[in-house]
């Protein structure tokens, strides 16, 4: 699930976010689980009302990798939810927030999830999976 302003990935700020869609992210993803049997069910929103009734809605889940962009910074209803959600997940940011602009160094999500990758672009996408596929054993 991947939060506000990721729709436009591809052609938004190219030299921090790199030229790949959530399209082609999603297709690495699901590349990554196919052979457990696990189907990729993507969202993206760019409301934090969207992603909260979302994980809501998802508790069937097997796991889950969040990209809550900005609202990792100030997502407290985000955060809420996601102290709820069942299952493990993994966070991702495709920047090195510490690299950044000071705002970006805190995460209210991150210390909630199994763990946090960021910096690695679309890459830590697929290690999210590869993580996913090692936390989740019941399923
Ligand atoms: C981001 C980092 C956030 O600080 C920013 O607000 C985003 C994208 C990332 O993937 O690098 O929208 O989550």
């Amino acid at each position: 699930m991947n939060g506000p302003n990721l729709g436009i990935l591809g052609s938004r700020q190219p030299d921090i976010y790199g030229t790949d869609t959530l399209a082609d992210i999603e297709g690495w993803v699901a590349e990554e689980v196919a052979d457990r049997g696990w189907k990729v069910e993507a969202f993206q929103h760019d409301g934090e009302a969207e992603m909260i009734r979302t994980i809501q809605g998802n508790y069937d889940s097997v796991g889950a990798i969040v990209n809550p962009a900005a609202l990792m910074m100030a997502g407290w209803g985000l955060r809420d939810a996601l102290a709820d959600y069942p299952r493990p997940w993994i966070e991702v940011h495709l920047s090195n927030v510490w690299a950044r602009e000071q705002f970006r160094h805190q995460s209210v999500t991150g210390p909630l999830a199994s763990g946090v990758i960021f910096g690695l672009g679309a890459t830590g996408y697929r290690l999210a999976a590869r993580a996913l596929l090692e936390k989740v054993t019941d399923r």
